[in-house]
């Protein structure tokens, strides 16, 4: 079965001091990075995401804390706890997230492959489904 869960596990160049991780466009990243934007001060019980990109790739790092991520391909789910600076999880196009369970201290940052842009969203779920079953 194709997974969809797929997770890059970054070089921590940490020391006695302390953690540090360097994200490099296509190089530990695999595009160009265009934006990054961090979810922080989550209230307890909320889900966000829920929404699908046309053509958008993202890789999600939760620096601080943490968060569950529910990937969907239309066909097939699979859910991911995300907790580690060091781990990020890539997110393709063409697949439904959402984020649930964050701890009050999660940041969550992300990385994305363009600008922010209204219309590469999918935003309704049976829309999804319809452009996946096409
Ligand atoms: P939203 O898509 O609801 O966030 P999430 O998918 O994490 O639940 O985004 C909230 C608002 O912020 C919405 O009006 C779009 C806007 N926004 C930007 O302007 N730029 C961005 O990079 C992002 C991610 C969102």
């Amino acid at each position: 079965m194709k997974t969809l869960i797929s997770t890059i596990e970054f070089n921590s160049l940490g020391d006695e001091r302390g953690g540090l991780v360097s994200l490099e466009a296509n190089e530990n990243i695999p595009f160009s990075i265009k934006r990054v934007y961090y979810i922080f001060g989550s209230k307890a019980g909320i889900a966000r995401g829920f929404h699908a990109h046309k053509k958008l790739k993202q890789v999600a790092i939760a620096v601080s804390g943490s968060c569950r991520f529910i990937i969907d391909d239309g066909q097939f789910k699979e859910s991911k706890v995300l907790s580690s600076p060091t781990e990020g999880l890539l997110i393709d196009s063409c697949v439904w997230r959402e984020m649930h369970d964050f701890s009050h201290d999660c940041v969550l940052m992300v990385l994305a492959s363009d600008y922010y842009d209204e219309a590469d969203y999918i935003r309704n779920y049976q829309d999804f489904l319809k452009i996946m079953r096409k």
